[in-house]
């Protein structure tokens, strides 16, 4: 799961799939990273934090971190949060870049619309609501989708 900063919308993503995979007892890896490296180390935004576990979802011990072109080699899929996302891996990923294997979230919610997940990182809690909704009904495609 990739975004910008890896602190608001990433993170949700990870944590939501995690607490998905555990539901339906499932032996799948995810992680998330950033395209930009200026939060690394930071825990996720004190609202995104807020609104998982609102949601019953703690992601207060993620850290964050930067994408790297390995990670296109590491993960059978890399969801990315926007489409400026998707260019930052794209030119990141270098010899490794895989276009099969990448793809915007909101695709597995919306086919075809090449959607992005909204930045909430210049509003209020209520736009990190509504990612987390977002995010959540992807996620359920997402497991509807390759769990055997
Ligand atoms: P994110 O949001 O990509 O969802 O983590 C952002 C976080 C930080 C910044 C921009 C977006 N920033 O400019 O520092």
């Amino acid at each position: 799961m990739v975004c910008l900063g890896n602190i608001c919308r990433s993170p949700l993503a990870e944590g939501i799939l995690r607490h998905k995979i555990k539901q339906h007892k499932l032996n799948w890896e995810v992680a998330s990273a950033g395209t930009g490296g200026y939060h690394t180390g930071e825990a996720p935004h004190k609202l995104s934090q807020k609104v998982a576990l609102y949601n019953g979802i703690d992601i207060s011990g993620q850290c964050a971190r930067q994408f790297e072109a390995s990670d296109m080699l590491s993960y059978d899929y890399i969801y990315v949060m926007d489409a400026s996302n998707y260019q930052d891996v794209k030119r990141m990923s270098g010899r490794s870049w895989d276009p099969s294997k990448t793809d915007l979230l909101l695709n597995e919610l919306y086919p075809g619309q090449h959607r992005g997940v909204p930045d909430p990182w210049y509003g209020g809690e209520e736009g990190y609501h509504e990612v987390f909704e977002l995010i959540d009904k992807a996620c359920d495609n997402i497991i509807l989708k390759f769990k055997a």
